[in-house]
């Protein structure tokens, strides 16, 4: 229902919206890439396979040089693309200037970006290091915001490309025990909703994935691992994960929700008042010792 309102939404705003004034990008010479950041594993890692298997040049970031080596000898194996890499840390105030820079060196506009990388943390709040909390709201909303803010201009303006901004299950509530990860992924989704609405019907698609569990190192990364709701919520593997949130990108869903344990689970958070929810959502991300 509320997608089908979206789609109305977007054909009238199609009709309505003033045409954008098309750059010509073939005669610069310029070839489209698709950024995707935190593609060294995990989400990141899959979704870069999807972009690849229909034949998107790729940059992926990440910090983890090596891996991101592994992952485009790989791609460009299986796939026959080319993947660039950047091995950068997305909470330092100089990345911006880096990926400008390998879009700028290889001859490439930014077509497609994917602001995936993220990390969570556990536990009480009060408890959590200031500067994990600081690098957090850098990493899961500043670098995204302006990341997204650099190359969304420049859609517009070609109509056409799109940003696809992996949120979380936990961005449509409070998450007591995960407050501020909960809180920077709700962040994306409002974010990702506006903008998606201020740019409907001008060609350029902007979503946001908003899984729940998925098997990657994400969560052991927290030191969470062998959390209850890993245990109720069977984590989805990453592989699949990728594959829904890419159709739903291709299919220009605003909020994409991988598979139909998260979908209802969606469902029940939109419509349970917080009151309820909260104490309930904070029972089971509790860590028990
Ligand atoms: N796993 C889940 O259950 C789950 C559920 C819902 C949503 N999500 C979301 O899905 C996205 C991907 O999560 P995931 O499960 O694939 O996590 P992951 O396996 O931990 O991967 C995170 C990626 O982000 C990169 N990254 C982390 N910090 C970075 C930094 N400072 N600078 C640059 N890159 C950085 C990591 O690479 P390096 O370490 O090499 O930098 C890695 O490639 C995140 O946005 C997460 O919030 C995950």
């Amino acid at each position: 229902m509320t997608e089908w309102l979206r789609r109305l939404e977007t054909a009238w705003m199609r009709r309505n919206a003033p045409r954008p004034a098309m750059r010509v990008t073939n005669g610069e010479g310029l070839k489209p890439v698709c950024v995707i950041t935190g593609a060294s594993e995990g989400i990141g890692r899959e979704l870069a396979n999807e972009f690849a298997a229909r034949g998107h040049c790729l940059l992926l970031v990440a910090r983890n040089e090596a891996a991101l080596d592994t992952a485009a000898n790989e791609l460009a194996r299986d796939h026959h693309v080319t993947a660039h890499v950047l091995a950068a840390d997305l909470t330092e105030p100089d990345y911006l200037e880096k990926i400008q820079g390998v879009v700028n060196r290889e001859g490439l506009y930014v077509d497609i970006l994917v602001n995936n990388a993220a990390f969570g943390l556990g536990g009480p709040f009060t408890e959590q290091e200031p500067k994990r909390i600081e690098d957090l709201c850098r990493l899961n909303v500043e670098t995204l915001t302006m990341l997204t803010r650099r190359f969304l201009p420049e859609m517009v303006e070609r109509a056409r490309g799109g940003v696809l901004n992996v949120a979380s299950l936990g961005g449509i509530l409070p998450g007591p025990y995960q407050a501020a990860y909960y809180a920077s992924k709700a962040y994306v989704i409002s974010l990702t909703e506006a903008l998606a609405h201020e740019n409907a019907g001008r060609g350029v698609r902007i979503c946001a994935a908003a899984p729940g569990p998925v098997g990657t190192r994400f969560h052991e990364k927290m030191g969470v691992a062998g959390a209850f709701y890993l245990k109720l919520l069977l984590p989805m593997s990453p592989a699949r994960a990728a594959r829904i949130i890419h159709s739903g990108f291709a299919g220009r869903r605003t909020i994409i929700v991988p598979g139909l344990l998260a979908s209802l689970n969606a469902f029940w958070a939109r419509i349970v008042p917080h009151a309820v929810l909260t104490p309930l959502i904070g029972w089971i991300l509790k860590q028990r010792y």
